[in-house]
């Protein structure tokens, strides 16, 4: 009766794996307050995780890239032996039906850590356009299905969308992190990524935690500027902000269930203070009710075992 009149489902097929790779041979580093999550080399290592993403009927991952060395532009997001290009190629080849994403910010690239390029301390927007421009033209180039600005620049959907098409990737699409919010729950990604920025903060560019309205103003902008997805960011403590951006579009949007959210479910999980894959399961299910048509998420390939297990029972 349960299974007849559920009104919300959550299923593999609604995750999305995030991956961090880097440079090396066979490394798996597992990241300190991400239980479960590694750096990995673009090899094996790599291959291994992808397989096992893809035997779980997983159907995308997000890519993020840990550069050999940062400068103050962040070149290796640009360049055709970047890492994350090295990445893209290597899956493409391997998964030609793996949906590939991925994140175009600066702050894991820059020596300065911030999401673009600084002009007297201040992150310059419209000098940042033009980088991540060049850097979503060589990810589409290396296999990207869809690029995805993460760094909340103004204008930046239609530059990027403007420089994809001048260089023949028509067909790539972009996911806006339309909605970002200026969150303490990044703090273990930037472990994760070495991406802590080095001065100041990201509330330049980021949003104020205590704002709706803008959250769909936000939006709108990037749809008007051809966003083809958009995505709300962080998750849990926002899912007011997904229903109010769900109302308002038509396009497909997506929920990232971000680093801090996943580290203090290990943390409890790990004491025995709650039971993992319940509390997983619930959360990842209350941001399909709040109206995400997808989830980017840590817990992506856990979750979809206990699903299936779920399924079989
Ligand atoms: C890059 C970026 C961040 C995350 C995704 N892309 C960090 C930030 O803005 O500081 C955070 C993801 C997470 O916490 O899981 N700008």
């Amino acid at each position: 009766m349960r299974q007849l009149v559920r009104e919300h489902q959550l299923s593999a097929a609604d995750l999305i794996q995030p991956l961090f790779v880097v440079h090396g041979a066979r490394v798996e580093r597992e990241i300190g307050s991400m239980p479960g999550v590694f750096q990995l080399s673009v090899d094996q290592a790599l291959d291994q995780e992808v397989d096992r993403i893809r035997s779980l009927g997983i159907p995308a991952v997000l890519l993020f890239g840990i550069p050999a060395s940062k400068d103050d532009v962040g070149s290796e997001n640009f360049e055709e032996n970047g890492i994350v290009q090295q990445a893209l190629r290597r899956i493409r080849q391997r998964h030609p039906d793996l949906l590939l994403i991925s994140d175009l910010c600066c702050c894991e690239y820059t020596s300065h850590g911030h999401c673009g390029v600084i002009r007297e301390g201040l992150v310059d927007n419209d000098a940042t356009l033009e980088i991540l421009g060049k850097a979503a033209v060589s990810h589409a180039a290396a296999g990207a299905d869809i690029i995805a600005p993460s760094g909340m620049m103004d204008g930046m959907v239609a530059s990027i969308r403007a420089e994809l098409d001048a260089a023949g990737h028509i067909d790539q699409a972009i996911l806006s992190y339309a909605v970002k919010y200026a969150s303490a729950f990044y703090g273990p990604f930037r472990e994760a990524a070495g991406s802590a920025p080095a001065f100041g903060d990201r509330r330049q560019y980021q949003m104020d935690p205590a704002n709706v309205r803008e959250a769909v103003l936000e939006a709108a902008l990037d749809e008007a500027e051809g966003a083809d997805l958009l995505m709300v960011k962080p998750a849990l403590a926002y899912l007011d902000v997904v229903r109010a951006v769900r109302e308002r579009t038509q396009l497909p949007l997506l929920a990232y269930n971000v680093s801090g959210e996943y580290a203090m479910v290990k943390a409890a999980a790990q004491q025995g203070w709650i039971d993992e894959s319940k509390v997983v399961v619930e959360a990842l299910t209350g941001m399909r009710r709040a109206g995400a048509d997808a989830i980017i998420t840590y817990h992506a390939k856990a979750a979809a075992g206990w699903l299936a297990l779920e399924g079989g029972s």
